[in-house]
């Protein structure tokens, strides 16, 4: 039974802005569906967080000096829970988020939770929300969370007071194309991320620092920007909310993990998973021409799970993949992986947590 630690159980649910009834399970697409609790936990000096517990979901009180609003202090992680054909609850390597928060943490001088509790609080926050969490097959609960500098701070240093919080959202797929290919442009004059930087941590400003791009590459009919290394602005690193493979017959290739690119739980997922349906796998540096000359790309993260890239514009000329479809490849990773997902396969790695 969950009762909310501030209003004490007489606000129930999100219902002045949505109800599940609203909910068109077949038409989800990726935004902020409110639902009914967040997890909160606090830590201070110390380093200890907090037990934390359950709020209403609803707004967060921020002191205007707060290390995250004035220095971008803060980080986010993404995972998902299914709903199996039984009913039950599946989330997907949720230990994974939490060393990935732990190691963002330390790189942006923040006190982490817990594997322990960083997944404790991720099922009780899905627990709590369970009646959100869509039909097997309609889409996933969309689990975001959070860790930030919470404390004023006016000079630039950690902030003294951390806040962990997590929230949940039902969601569908998150291109606009749905399982369609996308399309991609390869960002040739802004960057993502550079040696010594952070684009290996899911810190909130790396994905500020790519609105622009993505933005303009929108406006301009594409469905995302691919970006090159800041150095040679030869090779590849990632798109602004995914990460990228490309094949060429049986070898799948995708760019190195070396700091400037995002550790992808799923990107992980899915080496394994080709490895085990008996494709080379290749983590190396990548060229644009390589990509240009693909049998296939396609892209992986949480959010957009596998989705196949139908086109890539380069300096203004575009290279088109799968005439015919989506390609086989991606089809059979995308396949394998959320089975294992939504517990339709056996789960031999296992990964999944119910
Ligand atoms: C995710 O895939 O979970 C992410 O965090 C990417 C985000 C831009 C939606």
């Amino acid at each position: 039974q969950v009762a909310c630690t501030i209003c004490r159980g007489t606000a129930v649910s999100n219902s002045e802005t949505f109800e599940l009834d609203d909910i068109d399970w077949d038409d989800l697409g990726f935004g902020l569906v409110p639902t009914d609790y967040m997890y909160v936990a606090k830590c201070s000096k110390d380093g200890n967080f907090s037990k934390g517990d359950l709020q209403c979901f609803g707004n967060i009180e921020m002191n205007p000096s707060s290390g995250v609003l004035n220095y971008g202090q803060g980080l986010f992680e993404g995972l998902k829970a299914y709903r199996k054909l039984d009913g039950s609850i599946l989330l997907f390597r949720p230990d994974e988020n939490a060393l990935r928060m732990r190691m963002g943490a330390e790189r942006m001088c923040m006190p982490a939770p817990t594997t322990e509790q960083f997944v404790e609080a991720t099922k009780m926050t899905v627990l709590a929300n369970k009646r959100w969490v869509p039909p097997p097959g309609k889409g996933s609960l969309y689990i975001r969370p959070l860790l930030m500098g919470s404390g004023a701070v006016l000079g630039l240093a950690p902030a003294p007071e951390y806040t962990f919080l997590i929230y949940v959202s039902p969601v569908g797929n998150y291109f606009k194309e749905g399982l369609a290919p996308i399309n991609l442009v390869v960002e040739n004059e802004f960057h993502r991320a550079t040696p010594g930087g952070t684009g290996g941590v899911k810190t909130i400003g790396n994905y500020a620092s790519v609105l622009k791009a993505q933005s303009l590459a929108k406006a301009k009919g594409f469905s995302d920007v691919l970006y090159l290394d800041s150095v040679h602005k030869k090779y590849l690193e990632e798109v602004s909310s995914c990460n990228v493979f490309v094949v060429k017959r049986t070898t799948i290739s995708t760019p190195a993990i070396k700091g400037t690119i995002l550790p992808g739980i799923t990107r992980k997922s899915i080496i394994d998973v080709a490895h085990s349906l008996g494709f080379q796998v290749e983590e190396r540096l990548v060229s644009v021409e390589e990509l240009l000359d693909a049998d296939e790309v396609f892209c992986t993260g949480t959010a957009v799970v596998v989705s196949p890239v139908g086109s890539i514009t380069y300096l203004g000329e575009r290279v088109s993949y799968g005439k015919t479809g989506v390609g086989a490849v991606s089809q059979q990773l995308y396949s394998s992986l959320t089975s294992l997902q939504m517990g339709l396969s056996e789960d031999k790695m296992g990964w999944t947590v119910e």
